[in-house]
């Protein structure tokens, strides 16, 4: 299939005031795409807004600010998508937080903070977004994942099942969509240099791995967009990642056991 050419195409990009969701829109306007961000920081959408328009000039950069969490705000970014452009090519569901800390000590408002925004959110957008894709000529659902959506690690529960959920979602969906012709990408990252570590909904735990071995949000974003335009449907950006997903396969036991050590670890940290 030829490649898919992303000027001029309507893209919405959820968590578009930092990060990978910042750097995405930068990709996406290097392409001429039109943009709808969103996110809940009006002044930092309207950064990046400015940053696309300076970089791509003239092209479409408009914001819909709020919380993703909210059913309200997602019905108005559906309709605003739908008056604006009359439909939607891609959307991009990228927004989404984390917690540090143990699962026994961790409490049900931490599970349902993640949970709810990490899958049900970004579950219920695409649902609504999903008769505007329809009518488009090449429409794409791309969903931000993680390598912690393959294998689970401590100190990262509800965050784990968050991304297991959207990953199995994800493939329903793939399958579901198909005859529709609406490609679903699923884009799993490692550790990447964003603010994300400075947003987490709880922490109770340093993570003993570091974020050392974090690669930049602009090459997850560029790799993201490129996959899009191949209609590849997985990619893992960060290689340390991806050998940790295929070590999990090969030696699943082995893997449990270097992460007991690591928990433990971390209640030293
Ligand atoms: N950084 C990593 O190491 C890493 C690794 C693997 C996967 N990921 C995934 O990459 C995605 C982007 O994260 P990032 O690393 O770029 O972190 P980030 O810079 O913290 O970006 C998170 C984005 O989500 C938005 N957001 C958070 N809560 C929201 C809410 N309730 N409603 C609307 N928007 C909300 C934030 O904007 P506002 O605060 O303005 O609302 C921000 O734009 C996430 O899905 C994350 O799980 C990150």
């Amino acid at each position: 299939m030829a490649r898919r050419s992303l000027a001029q195409s309507r893209v919405l990009i959820t968590g578009a005031s930092s990060g990978i969701g910042r750097e995405l829109a930068l990709a996406f306007a290097r392409r001429g795409a039109r943009l709808l961000l969103a996110a809940r920081r009006e002044s930092e959408l309207n950064v990046v807004a400015d940053q696309c328009r300076r970089q791509s000039s003239g092209a479409e950069a408009i914001l819909c600010p709020g919380d993703l969490t909210d059913p309200g705000y997602r019905h108005a970014l559906i309709r605003r998508a739908a008056e604006h452009w009359q439909g939607l090519d891609v959307l991009v569901n990228n927004a989404g937080v984390s917690a540090h800390g143990r699962f026994a000590i961790s409490d049900e408002t931490t599970l349902r903070q993640v949970m709810e925004l990490n899958f049900f959110a970004a579950a219920e957008l695409t649902r609504l977004a999903i008769p505007l894709l329809k009518r488009a000529g090449r429409p794409a659902i791309v969903n931000i994942g993680s390598i912690i959506g393959h294998r689970g690690l401590p100190l990262n529960s509800e965050y784990a099942a968050s991304k297991f959920a959207l990953r199995g979602w994800t493939e329903s969906l793939r399958a579901e969509l198909a005859a529709d012709g609406i490609d679903v990408l699923l884009v799993s990252p490692g550790t990447t240099e964003t603010e994300f570590f400075d947003h987490l909904v709880a922490k109770t735990a340093e993570l003993p791995w570091g974020e050392s071995t974090a690669i930049p949000a602009a090459a997850v974003a560029e790799q993201t967009v490129r996959a899009l335009e191949r209609s590849r449907h997985e990619i893992f950006p960060n290689w340390r990642g991806r050998a940790l997903v295929v070590a999990n396969r090969l030696f699943p036991g082995l893997v449990d056991r270097a992460l007991a050590k690591l928990a433990a670890a971390g209640d030293k940290g």
